[in-house]
């Protein structure tokens, strides 16, 4: 683990993390032993092909995994193992740990004002009757400089547009240590993404916040994002600070290539079927750089610059 300043008990330290979904034909594993620290304060983009599972991992930090899930590791925050149980910490939920929603047709109740539902999210933090300035100051720091009428409007009111930058002012009105949000582009349009982009943006000046964000937007990761976090197949593969333009391990390296801006070399093969219970490195069968060994052992993390990279090219 690479480790660029002291742990702070803010910062998110997963140990050994495994999660596996019991299925017919056997264990899907979703999470296979990643060990990382978020460092609080940070932006950290989390990328990676579809079903590599980022959202997993975001729902194990977020303790919102089905009940049936196998599961092992430990995620520790504030001195607490929040994967064991996060209601030892106060107020986890909207004080420490928020969720930017997707779609705000489905995150809002279209027979509820918005005023409304903003005071639901506020009272879980406790806050009783909140001052309307607050609310509206919220909302002018999102760009919606008619605070008052916003909050007297249901959500079919407002344009697509305004309801995006009422959940940013939502999902920070609480004073979150920790904002999470998973692919917050997927699906938009184009003003609505770029209203997005904005939202994240002046999120980003907030300097007393941590954000995990979980995208498949490059753009985005590269724009918003101090850290980025590559995965496949369950695993962290690299990690750090420049991953984006020095791609370190083979699997990353092939990831951008397949980028249309990169000349759109396609990654051939497939992923291994999470049922598959590959020994040595989930990569070896699609990389280019493969030994023999890399077909037998796991790969340690390799501490490469600023990186961290899983793969015996650096070990
Ligand atoms: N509730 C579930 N039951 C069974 N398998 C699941 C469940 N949720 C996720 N998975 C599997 O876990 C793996 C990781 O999924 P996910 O984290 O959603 O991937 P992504 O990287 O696209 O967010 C996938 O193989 C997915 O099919
Ligand atoms: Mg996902």
């Amino acid at each position: 683990m690479v480790t660029h300043n002291q742990l702070s008990t803010t910062d998110i330290a997963i140990k050994n993390l495994y999660v596996s979904f019991p299925v017919k034909t056997g264990l899907v594993q979703a999470v296979d032993n990643i060990s990382v620290t978020f460092k609080h304060g940070q932006i950290t983009g989390i990328i990676g092909e579809s079903g590599c599972g980022k959202s997993v991992l975001g729902q194990a930090i977020l303790g919102i995994l089905p009940e049936y899930v196998q599961r092992c590791g430990q995620i520790l925050y504030r001195d607490a193992n929040i994967f064991a149980d996060n209601t030892v910490i106060p107020n986890f939920y909207g004080q420490e740990f928020a969720l930017i929603p997707q779609n705000p047709g489905e995150a809002l109740n279209p027979l509820r004002k918005t005023g409304k539902q903003f005071n639901d999210i506020l009272l879980t933090a406790g806050i009783n009757d909140p001052d309307d300035n607050y609310k509206i100051s919220l909302l002018q720091f999102f760009g919606l400089a008619d605070g008052r009428r916003v909050l007297a409007a249901y959500p079919h009111e407002l344009s697509g547009g305004m309801l995006q930058r009422v959940l940013g002012a939502m999902s920070i009105c609480c004073g979150p240590a920790w904002l999470v949000a998973d692919e917050p582009t997927k699906g938009l349009d184009e003003t609505a993404c770029a209203v997005v982009y904005e939202n994240l943006g002046k999120i980003k000046t907030k300097k007393d916040l941590g954000m995990l964000v979980i995208t498949h937007d490059l753009q985005l990761a590269r724009s918003l994002c101090d850290t980025i976090a590559v995965m496949y197949a369950g695993q962290l593969v690299e990690y750090g600070p420049h991953v984006l333009n020095a791609p370190k391990h083979p699997y990353t390296q092939a990831f951008l290539a397949a980028l249309p801006e990169n000349g759109f070399q396609p990654l051939t093969g497939l992923p291994p079927a999470p049922q598959d219970n590959l020994q040595g490195c989930r990569f070896a069968p699609r990389c280019k750089s493969s030994m023999t060994l890399c077909h037998k052992e796991a790969p340690p993390a390799c501490t490469v610059g600023t990186a961290e990279v899983r793969c015996f090219l650096y070990a």
